[in-house]
């Protein structure tokens, strides 16, 4: 019998039997695995016919144990035989549970999980999606139900893309023109909107109950076309690039006008003032209160697509927007590009590029690592969760490749990036750019079954990579997100009916 289990735990030996669940299963809380308890309880609820009492009792054949260990790792060991034993960390407890979620089966309404034992470990400690809610504003129902479906996967980190040309997303008490006057539109004219603080804390919260942490992403200094809106003095006029100019034509999107919503989804004319002082009066302001606001050790600060920049000004920029970023308590985060400069020490770099990278996006990729940095690998030819599956896919763009389920699982993060010592990549992220999304059906669509692969390449061991077997164990996914009301794509090169 297949485990249909995403992404492969690092051990797994099969049984032969299988644990019978009922209306009368027990969670037997162990040292105080109360949260866990909470989780699968919750889990278990969901499924018809399931239920289950949660006790501190002693434990007998037919219950599930769940032990609290006080290790701050996000190992786990799960022993199906007689009863269910499952013990981790908080972390590792919960990752222990989401393997429960795919391990349970129903035949003709009777429960069961298959006798295992694993010993699982990841091998990454960066496991991210991002969600655009710039271009398309998500409201926190459904960047919840984001954390949902992503911390089902074992990704650790939420990378919130909060603000773009489009809008401005996050509450800022310094600076409240922000939301009064840039929160307003997405791309195309869809709705706008932003999270006020308490929205934001609300989300760190569930994220964080989901073992997954925030990491805020201020895009700077583009991107920022949506500031000159509410703060005009602090952002230069758009500078139209070639590309823009042909794409605004092709696809009948206005120019970016100063001082009027963009709702394009041309990139590369906006800035910020880097030479003005009340710029950085602004970004201190701003990034201060994010800072604060955030209790994730990270706070990315863009650097992307600058193309009216001059390189002399963006190093300026990127020199600084680090430093100031380390005095406000965090680990700066950037886009490649931003390797170009001197980035404070420990920045945190964040390729982009295509798997076949040019020597200039080597080059600013390797700065991170030499000066004392990591890497999170987002190749967009493989990563990028916005892509077409196919060219006829009506959701997603297609500029760095339209990525099918065996391209998105078929790449290794150490072979990127030539020269790039293995240990300093820190993981792997796949962003979601939302310009082509409107609802959650849409962004299910795009996320699954991707972020599966995604999901693989970050927490499985490399010496799993296997496509036929990833195949048959993620056709046996598709029953398990039915079952939690989870959408997404069934290409066809999956036997979906996997039981
Ligand atoms: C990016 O896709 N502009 C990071």
């Amino acid at each position: 019998m297949v485990l249909t289990l995403v992404p492969l735990p690092s051990s797994v030996t099969a049984g032969s039997g299988s644990f019978a669940l009922s209306p009368a299963t027990r969670i037997v809380i162990v040292d105080g695995a109360d949260a866990a308890a909470s989780a699968l309880s919750d889990l278990l609820a969901h499924r018809p016919g399931l239920r289950s009492e949660v006790t501190t009792d002693p434990a007998v054949a037919g219950d599930i144990v769940l032990r609290s260990t006080d290790s701050d790792d996000e190992a786990y060991r799960l022993d199906v035989t007689d009863r269910v034993e499952l013990t981790g960390s908080a972390a590792g407890l919960f990752y222990g549970i989401q393997t429960l979620r795919q391990l349970l089966r129903e035949d003709a309404g009777a429960w069961s999980i298959p006798q295992v034992s694993i010993v699982d470990v990841p091998r990454f400690a960066y496991r991210g999606v991002m969600l655009d809610v710039a271009r398309t504003f998500f409201d926190v129902a459904t960047v919840k139900a984001f954390i949902d479906r992503a911390s089902s996967l074992k990704f650790n980190r939420l990378h919130l893309h909060l603000t773009d040309d489009q809008g401005w997303r996050l509450q800022i008490d310094s600076r409240p023109l922000l939301t009064e006057k840039a929160a307003g539109t997405s791309a195309l004219g869809r709705p706008g909107g932003f999270y006020t603080k308490d929205d934001f804390r609300e989300i760190i919260a569930y994220a964080a109950a989901h073992h997954m942490v925030v990491v805020p992403e201020i895009d700077l200094p583009g991107h920022t076309h949506a500031i000159g809106l509410a703060y005009p003095e602090t952002v230069e006029a758009p500078v139209m690039n070639d590309m823009l100019l042909a794409q605004s034509e092709s696809l009948g999107q206005p120019l970016p006008v100063a001082g009027e919503p963009y709702q394009g989804w041309g990139v590369g004319h906006s800035s910020v003032r880097i030479h003005e002082e009340a710029t950085w009066d602004f970004l201190r302001d701003v990034l201060g209160e994010v800072a604060e606001l955030t209790p994730g050790p990270y706070l990315h600060v863009g650097g992307d697509e600058c193309l009216g920049t001059p390189q002399a000004d963006f190093d300026a920029f990127v020199e600084r927007v680090t430093a100031l970023t380390i005095e406000l308590g965090k680990t700066p985060v950037a886009w490649h590009e931003a390797g170009s400069a001197a980035v404070a020490e420990g920045t945190v770099g964040q390729f982009w590029g295509s798997d076949t990278p040019s020597p200039e996006h080597i080059e600013h990729t390797l700065r991170f690592a030499e000066r004392g940095g990591s890497v999170i690998l987002s190749p967009s030819t493989r990563a990028y969760l916005d892509m077409k599956y196919s060219p006829e896919d009506p959701l997603g763009l297609s500029w760095a490749a339209v990525i099918d389920l065996e391209a998105a699982y078929s790449w290794e993060p150490t072979a990127i990036v030539p020269g790039l010592d293995p240990h300093a990549i820190i993981g792997i992220e796949g962003p979601l750019w939302a310009e082509t999304l409107t609802t959650l059906d849409d962004v299910d669509h795009l996320f699954f079954p991707r972020a599966a692969a995604l999901a693989e390449i970050a927490w499985a061991p490399a010496s799993a990579k296997d496509w036929n077997a990833f195949r048959e164990r993620v056709g046996g996914l598709g029953s398990v997100w039915d079952a939690e009301g989870w959408g997404g794509h069934r290409p066809a090169e999956i036997d979906w009916s996997t039981p």
